[in-house]
């Protein structure tokens, strides 16, 4: 591990059902810095980020060999505490998720469990986080109303507050901006900037443009396997692998793992729905769809399908003469 490390990932594999997710990675992490882990879909970016606050134990015949260090602990160590874990590594996911109470409760919520506190002082923590979070301002005067009625934006940095009031040392983000309009995903990426003096950040992405303009550090992931790492300048302007060079100059081709298959040749409409909700509703999250149409207007109507019942869409394209196929991504369900 070295000196500037704040996070070393030794040896890591991570498996779902035997197959792997991360294959034997082995990466340090800088302290207060942006880092960035890029890489097609599929390529492990999520289950590696989810590792560093034991955030894939919750998954079901997932096995993980190798060790993380968080200031030179391994946190899957038999005698550590998960909770302090957690406490210490804030996530910030690709939906905001609120708790379904106030703008001040979700803020507050973390200092309440961690804490007994007089209700001058606890205002005070809830106003200092929403300021660092960039929200104050538009939300003073309404502390108290649901913070559900606040835009997406609003959420994701409301999030943010509620995470960063925990007082954690890292931010794990995973494609925190995606969900949102441009102009919030810039307001949180300006975040992030002002944040990395205090906290250490690691951001998954799957806009190069994006970890351009904020990573200081960058993981480049293929097919579960690292295939190259370092300072960001030199990770984009001197890339030293072929995978590495072919990627940043976009002449990557995506090869996607399809786990199912769902061939709707011969029919369309309403039955064709139900079907393609069944298939997902069946396999887990991460897993990847393939569906097959003989009809164009299929690629538009079924991605807003799945968009529409929570999943991504990875590609949707013509195959063929006849035949149109949409490679959707399961999501984690939606509660
Ligand atoms: N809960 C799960 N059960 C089974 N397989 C999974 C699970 N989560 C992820 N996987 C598989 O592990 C591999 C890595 O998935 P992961 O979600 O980490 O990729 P990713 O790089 O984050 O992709 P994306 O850009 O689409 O979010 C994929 O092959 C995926 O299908
Ligand atoms: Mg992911």
């Amino acid at each position: 591990m070295t000196d500037t490390a704040h996070i070393s990932v030794q040896n890591l594999s991570v498996y779902y059902d035997g197959q792997p997710g991360v294959r034997n990675v082995a990466v340090d992490i800088p302290r207060n810095k942006i880092t960035a882990i890029i890489g097609p879909s599929g390529c492990g970016k999520s289950t590696l980020l989810k590792s560093f606050n034991r955030l894939l134990d919750e998954q079901e015949k997932m096995k993980i060999k190798g060790r993380v260090l968080v200031d030179n602990e391994n946190i899957y160590d038999d005698k550590v505490d998960v909770t302090l874990v957690r406490k210490k590594i804030g996530l910030l996911s690709q939906r905001p998720q609120v708790l379904p109470m106030s703008i001040f409760d979700n803020v507050a919520y973390g200092p309440r469990i961690h804490g007994r506190w007089k209700k001058r002082e606890l205002e005070q923590v809830v106003e200092e986080h929403l300021r660092i979070a960039g929200l104050w301002d538009e939300v003073k005067t309404r502390l108290h109303a649901p913070a559900s009625r606040l835009s997406i934006g609003q959420q994701q940095r409301l999030c943010l507050a509620r995470g960063l009031a925990v007082g954690p040392e890292i931010i794990l983000g995973d494609e925190p901006t995606s969900a949102l309009d441009p102009i919030s995903a810039e307001t949180i990426e300006r975040r992030f900037l002002d944040l990395k003096d205090r906290y250490t950040i690691v951001l998954v992405t799957h806009i190069l443009r994006q970890a351009r303009r904020l990573a200081d550090y960058v993981i480049f992931l293929y097919m579960g396997h690292l295939i190259e790492h370092g300072p960001a300048e030199e990770f984009f302007n001197r890339p030293k692998y072929v995978k590495t060079q072919a990627y940043l100059s976009g002449k990557f081709i995506e090869e996607h793992k399809i786990d199912r298959e769902l061939d709707l040749k011969g029919t369309r409409g309403p039955e064709n729905y139900t079907q393609i909700r069944l298939a997902l509703d069946e396999i887990p999250p991460g897993q990847i769809l393939r569906i097959t149409v003989d009809y164009e207007e299929g690629i538009r109507e079924i991605s807003r399908l799945v968009e529409v019942e929570g999943h991504r869409v990875l590609e949707a394209k013509r195959v063929g003469k006849t035949n149109w196929e949409i490679i959707a991504k399961k999501e984690r369900s939606l509660v």
